[in-house]
């Protein structure tokens, strides 16, 4: 196994934030596949789903996805969308120990919308963008671990990762 630590979860989970942290404290690389697909086509992203649409976006994804076959024991945070297709979990479970930021929808929204522009949550209604996420659940939950980040800071998350990582090598 690569020994990845792969963070998935909603747009304003805290992937970016505690990878970071965890990076850090891991003395490890940090990843994003979003900055990925950014390097690599040259356009934010924004521009990508308005010029090309979401399935062009998906197909970038997927090359993201290919390449971090090449990435051992790195921090990786995936973008909110990434895992929630047929076998990309499966895919990103062999890369190495699958994260799940989990958290209360109101305020995942709250804080994705106070980070930036997300073209997902562009025209969409309150009940649009809640069959959204409940459509993403069901990937999500096939993480090898789910950390809860309601009420929790940046730190105790990490610290959360921290501990499953360390009982996990001991038990292997
Ligand atoms: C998306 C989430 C974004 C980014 C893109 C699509 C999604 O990443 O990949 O805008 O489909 O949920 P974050 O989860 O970092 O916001």
């Amino acid at each position: 196994m690569p020994g990845n630590v792969i963070l998935v979860g909603f747009m304003g989970a805290g992937k970016s934030a505690c990878g970071r942290v965890l990076a850090r404290r891991l003395g490890r690389c940090f990843v994003e596949t979003d900055d990925m697909i950014v390097a690599r086509d040259g356009r934010p992203i924004p521009e990508i789903f308005r010029q090309e649409g979401e399935e062009a976006f998906r197909r970038l994804e997927s090359e993201a996805l290919e390449a971090l076959r090449l990435k051992s024991d790195d921090i990786i945070a995936t973008g909110g969308g990434l895992p929630c297709r047929d076998g990309r979990m499966e895919a990103l479970r062999t890369l190495g120990m699958v994260v799940w930021l989990r958290g209360d929808l109101d305020e995942l929204l709250a804080r994705a919308r106070r980070g930036g522009h997300r073209p997902m949550l562009d025209n969409r209604g309150a009940p649009e963008i809640e069959a959204l996420y409940r459509a993403r659940e069901p990937y999500y939950a096939r993480a090898h671990l789910t950390v809860d980040t309601v009420g929790q800071t940046v730190d105790q998350v990490v610290h959360r990762i921290v501990t499953a990582l360390r009982e996990s090598h001991a038990r292997v």
